[in-house]
């Protein structure tokens, strides 16, 4: 199976859960890139603690340039329910990644020009084989050009900050809705003005509206315009 699918759009726009049951339904593997540049952030924060945002870009990427090296963050399948999870050195991450604090800092650290080579390179060795569903901002765009499928998926900021909510419950159960509407803003803002690949829609990919359709309606559309 050689086929690439690339899925970009905003935080929590539903991409993920997206690639989740595109992955299962074509027998894909599901990379999730938000987790790779969620685990390097996990990383820089368990060395420098709150230190890390007095650091400046320029200190943090000097630091970053000694530490790539011992850096390993890899996927490893779940044998229950299949699904890849994050592991950063080896152990497992994959809740760790998506606290406030983390959310909080990463897209920071996603500016980072050399955060991008380092992620960006492993991304495509991941996908070089195919049979690969891969989520993002930028992999329609930027990551993998040539992917044979892209989709953008578009939602809105109501509906995002709640599908967030839900997902916070479990590990961070007093975080507000003000509080992820704050940092799903803030991201948006920062994904899409900066620099090195911004959020972009790629010239080729086809808009997946899902407000007020649930996980499957999105799924059918969704292998509508694969299968065609
Ligand atoms: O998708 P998720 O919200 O988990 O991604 C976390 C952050 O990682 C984003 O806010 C963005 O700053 C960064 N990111 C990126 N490029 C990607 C995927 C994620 O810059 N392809």
């Amino acid at each position: 199976n050689q086929l690439v699918i690339a899925i970009d759009g905003q935080s929590s726009s539903g991409k993920s859960t997206l690639a989740k049951a595109i992955a299962k339904a074509l027998g894909l593997v599901h990379i999730d890139s938000g987790a790779m540049y969620r685990a390097l952030t996990l990383y820089a924060m368990r060395y420098w603690g709150d230190k890390l945002t007095q650091l400046s870009a320029q200190e943090l990427e000097g630091w970053l340039q000694t530490q790539y090296a011992h850096m390993q963050i890899s996927f490893v399948k779940d044998p229950q329910t299949q699904q890849n999870q994050t592991h950063l050195n080896q152990e497992l991450v994959e809740s760790e990644i998506r606290t406030m604090e983390v959310s909080n800092r990463v897209s920071k650290i996603a500016q980072l020009a050399s955060v991008r080579t380092f992620l960006i390179d492993q991304q495509r060795l991941l996908a070089a084989k195919g049979g690969v569903v891969m989520d993002g901002r930028d992999i329609g765009s930027n990551v993998l050009p040539n992917a044979q499928i892209k989709l953008f998926v578009t939602t809105s900021i109501h509906t995002r900050v709640q599908r967030r909510l839900e997902e916070l419950k479990i590990t961070d159960p007093n975080v507000t809705y003000q509080e992820v509407e704050a940092n799903l803003k803030a991201r948006d803002f920062d994904d899409e003005n900066r620099s090195l690949a911004p959020l972009i829609q790629a010239d080729d990919a086809m808009v997946i509206k899902n407000e007020g359709l649930t996980k499957e309606e999105v799924l059918e559309q969704a292998m509508k315009y694969i299968q065609k």
